[in-house]
């Protein structure tokens, strides 16, 4: 009866996104989610293909340059504003997709159409340890939905 009950909920708690307690054996601490993060974002390609940035594969940190603290760098030169305040101004309009998009689909937006890479999935390790990293720079930054880049 427990066993059934235990199995039951396992399946209820994953088909909702969220971990079972006795899956929290070993629980991942932010400090740990922000270095996982950073490490991706420094060296992860996201199974990209070798791309036009003289026959080197990116990392977000590519164009996010300084992990993303001072102003980016597109391989083409072109300059555009940092990620340290990037969490901190989600949901916000994307004018090219015409809708209100989340920092996830913004991430995703950027491993598929800059990085040339396989998005990482909504809610997983990866995508976590990535926002976590980003929010990690913003400590302190002010919360302003659908604001600008700095
Ligand atoms: C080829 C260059 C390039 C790569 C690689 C890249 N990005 Fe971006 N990213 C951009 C540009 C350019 C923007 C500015 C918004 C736009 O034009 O889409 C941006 C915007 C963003 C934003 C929103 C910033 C804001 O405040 O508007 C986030 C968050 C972000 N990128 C995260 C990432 C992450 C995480 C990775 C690695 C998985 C990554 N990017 C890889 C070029 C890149």
């Amino acid at each position: 009866m427990y066993k059934k009950t235990a199995v039951a909920l396992t399946v209820l708690c994953a088909s909702l996104g969220m971990v079972p307690a006795h899956a929290a054996s070993h629980p991942q601490t932010f400090a740990a989610a922000v270095k996982a993060g950073q490490h991706i974002f420094m060296t992860d390609t996201f199974g990209s293909r070798e791309r036009a940035n003289n026959g080197v594969s990116m990392t977000c940190d590519t164009c996010h340059i300084n992990g993303g603290r001072t102003m980016g760098r597109l391989p083409n030169g072109k300059r555009f504003p940092s990620l340290m305040n990037a969490v901190a101004i989600f949901p916000r309009y994307n004018p090219r997709m015409h809708k209100v998009i989340t920092i996830e689909t913004q991430i995703r937006a950027c491993v598929k159409n800059g990085l040339m890479g396989h998005a990482p999935a909504y809610g997983s390790q990866t995508m976590t340890d990535l926002v976590s990293y980003l929010a990690s720079i913003a400590r302190g930054q002010r919360v302003e939905p659908n604001g600008m880049p700095r």
